[in-house]
């Protein structure tokens, strides 16, 4: 990683920021951005090499700025080598009690806004003839998981998108490696979107059980440069077992799914 420029998204908080602090012990110039400045800015201060990061806020909903915020930094994003598509927000409601507008919002952020930035980073990576997407996805992106059928459904997109970009690529110096983490001791629950697009403002249990972020990101640096095309990560249960059993018994998981306690 050492003199790698790695641009990493939602880089305020939880994973992201986990990623810049294990990426900038290895060595990595690194690019932040999300939404809000300051979370930004205090990665930044944890970060041993402070000198060697540099703050770019963008908000993924809004696609003509992201363009707009790309070509105004040209020339530093040109030289990105590994672009982390980690920005994301997720969802704890029925299908039943969720507007119309949640769901606009969860692929907004979660899949168009990801694919705008991918899209505009692509033209980069194949002038260079060499680039590396990382795409922190998620189990509930290889499984639909109750209360979160909006953000399943945007981290299936991702999928759809990158397999076939993939496909596409096959004769270039491009990577792409999907991380699938389970449950993740991180803020994301309580930054989830509630049915009506309000905060659902608490941690979940198995949210606060989950694997620490920092071993996480330890585990996910390794299986970037390892190159790995996809990489399962988290607890035994949700991110090991349950995508092999809706593998490769998907009736059974379908069963398994639907009477589990995931809140
Ligand atoms: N934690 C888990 O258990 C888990 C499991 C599976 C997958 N994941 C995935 O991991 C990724 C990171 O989540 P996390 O657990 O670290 O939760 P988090 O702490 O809530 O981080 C989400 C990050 O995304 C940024 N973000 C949200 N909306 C944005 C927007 N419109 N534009 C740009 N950035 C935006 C947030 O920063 P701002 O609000 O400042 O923009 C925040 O830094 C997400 O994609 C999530 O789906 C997490």
């Amino acid at each position: 990683m050492k003199g790698k420029k790695i641009w990493i998204t939602g880089a305020g908080s939880g994973i992201g920021r986990a990623l810049a602090i294990a990426l900038d012990e290895q060595g990595a110039s690194l690019i932040l951005s999300g939404r809000t400045k300051k979370t930004l800015q205090a990665t930044q201060s944890l970060l041993q090499r402070k000198d060697d990061c540099i703050i770019l806020p963008l908000d993924l909903g809004k696609f003509e700025e992201i363009e707009t915020m790309y070509h105004a930094h040209h020339d530093l994003l040109k030289n990105v080598d590994i672009l982390i598509n980690n920005a994301g927000i997720s969802q704890r409601s029925l299908v039943e009690n969720t507007t119309f507008d949640v769901y606009k919002k969860l692929i907004n952020i979660n899949y168009l806004g990801t694919v705008r930035l991918s899209q505009l980073m692509l033209k980069d990576f194949k002038i260079k003839g060499k680039g590396h997407f990382v795409i922190i996805s998620s189990t509930a992106g290889k499984f639909g998981v109750p209360l979160r059928s909006g953000y399943s459904a945007s981290k299936f997109a991702l999928h759809g998108f990158f397999e076939a970009l993939r496909a596409e690529l096959v004769e270039e110096a491009i990577d792409i490696t999907m991380i699938c983490p389970g449950f993740i001791n991180t803020d994301i629950s309580k930054n989830a979107l509630s049915g009506d697009g309000s905060l659902h403002g608490t941690k979940d249990e198995a949210q606060s059980n989950g694997m620490p972020v920092e071993l996480m990101a330890k585990k996910t640096v390794a299986a970037i440069k390892a190159k790995k095309s996809e990489y399962f990560v988290g607890g035994f249960r949700e991110a090991h077992l349950a995508p092999f059993v809706s593998r490769f018994f998907p009736n059974l998981f379908r069963k398994i799914i639907a009477r589990s306690k995931v809140t």
